[in-house]
């Protein structure tokens, strides 16, 4: 299946029941194949509005720090472990990002990163990952198995955390850093 028959079939999925409440799937956007791929939460309002994730006030703050660890936005892939916005933004449940993976091994598989960079704790969730807080997996590198496929994975903070906490900013960049150089390794 190629990229644009994938986003289709998100764009009209039924699979759980976000989409009720949608105005558009968010599949995700960037280079096909990448280096990279990046995985958020969910679409928030301004994603479901426009089909294009991580353009809403996380997804700037990310595309500002993704850019000064050396890494252009237009070079990697970057989608959510839900492809749905969730109502009134609360966190997807573990129901509708299990539904939605087939999705993000779809992806995964078309994509075919070096690294896969989880943002958070229901992007790395989605990647099967088994903790308790997210301090036991940030800033590690951690050899995963989705879909039978071996993915080198990279977990940091969703962008919305340093946002709010300008102490994690620090710690977000460096590990988007190290991202970076885990990449060109
Ligand atoms: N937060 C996410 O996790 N993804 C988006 O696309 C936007 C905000």
């Amino acid at each position: 299946m190629e990229i644009n028959e994938l986003n289709a079939r998100i764009s009209t999925c039924t699979l759980c029941d976000l989409c009720k409440g949608r105005k558009n799937a968010v599949p995700g956007e960037g280079r096909v194949p990448a280096d990279l791929m990046i995985i958020g939460e969910a679409p928030g309002k301004f994603e479901d509005a426009a089909g294009r994730p991580f353009i809403g006030m996380s997804g700037k703050f990310l595309t500002k720090y993704l850019e000064m660890a050396g890494i252009r936005r237009e070079d990697v892939f970057i989608t959510n472990a839900v492809k749905c916005r969730p109502p009134n933004n609360r966190k997807p449940k573990m129901e509708e990002i299990e539904a939605c993976r087939p999705y993000l091994v779809s992806q995964l598989s078309l994509v075919n990163p070096k690294l896969v960079l989880a943002l958070g704790v229901s992007a790395a969730s989605a990647l099967g990952m088994s903790f308790s807080h997210l301090s036991e997996i940030r800033g590690k590198v951690t050899d995963g198995m989705i879909g039978g496929k071996s993915v080198k994975i990279y977990v940091t903070f969703h962008p919305s955390f340093p946002m709010r906490f300008p102490k994690a900013r620090d710690t977000f960049l460096d590990d988007l850093k190290k991202a970076k150089e885990l990449v060109q390794g």
